[in-house]
């Protein structure tokens, strides 16, 4: 009873974030508040990830997830990365920069949280000398140069969907012409997520998070359909087929056009 009262007060809560969201048109606070919330997570965020705590959904869906995380290291391991100058997006803690980093020849990382930059180098140790980080904000980050390969993981379902199609583009601009790109997100499966937390509705591309310590903030988290996706690349000029596990994970594997 008191859960199902809890999840009504969160989702009305969500609903009237959503609607001043729209009346103002912008995603600016929002984007903001999901950059403070990775800040704040940094410590605790590959408790996700190892499903730790809040994120333990139990042996058989543990063995699950693990087994499905194995199918998506063998498709990213078949994507020609090696030697190659790579772009990896809100990097995070790492989990897959160390994998890059193991066949590239050098990696660029960028993310807007210090902390999750400061455990991504932590974490890498000695191959830390190959990546070069950069604290920048992904909706305005520039780049001068193009890159043999990009890597997103776990970052595409945080971008608005209003604002998809221009960061697909500016994926395509970061390549090289016949770059590589590899995405990796989630599928909308609720044991994914922590016991705690309520995705999104169908309309809906907002949801709370909420850190072990209680506090909650509302970040942006949008599913996309396989197919969808594809499209969505390629008008981006991205030719990307896109797979998915039984269960867990999504990802996607292309080159720029
Ligand atoms: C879900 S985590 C993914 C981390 C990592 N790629 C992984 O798969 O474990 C999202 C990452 O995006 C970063 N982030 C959030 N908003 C950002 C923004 N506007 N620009 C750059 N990075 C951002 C966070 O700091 C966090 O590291």
């Amino acid at each position: 009873m008191r859960v199902s009262s809890n999840r009504a007060m969160r989702e009305a809560r969500i609903r009237a974030i959503m609607s001043r969201v729209a009346a103002s048109s912008s995603f600016e606070s929002i984007l903001q508040g999901q950059i403070d919330y990775y800040r704040a997570r940094a410590n605790e965020y590959d408790d996700w990830f190892l499903r730790l705590g809040r994120y333990d959904r139990g042996e058989q869906a543990t063995r699950n997830w693990f087994e499905q995380v194995a199918e998506v290291r063998a498709a990213l391991g078949g994507v020609p990365i090696d030697g190659a100058d790579v772009l990896e997006l809100a990097a995070g803690t790492g989990i897959w920069t160390e994998e890059i980093c193991r066949r590239a020849s050098h990696v660029t990382v960028v993310d807007a949280s210090p902390e999750m930059i400061a455990l991504n180098r932590q974490r890498l140790g000695d191959d830390a000398t190959k990546v070069t980080y950069v604290l920048g904000d992904l909706f305005e980050w520039q780049c001068e140069r193009s890159f043999d390969a990009v890597v997103f993981c776990f970052w595409i379902s945080h971008v608005p969907r209003e604002q998809l199609d221009s960061f697909l583009e500016r994926v395509a601009a970061f390549l090289k012409p016949g770059g590589q790109v590899f995405f990796l997100d989630g599928r909308k499966e609720p044991t994914s997520t922590a016991a705690d937390h309520v995705l999104p509705g169908e309309s809906e591309q907002l949801m709370v998070r909420r850190l072990d310590d209680g506090r909650e903030f509302t970040i942006v988290k949008n599913f996309w359909r396989a197919k969808d996706l594809e499209e969505r690349c390629e008008r981006a000029g991205l030719d990307v087929s896109v797979s998915e596990t039984a269960e867990y994970f999504q990802f996607g594997i292309g080159r720029r056009l």
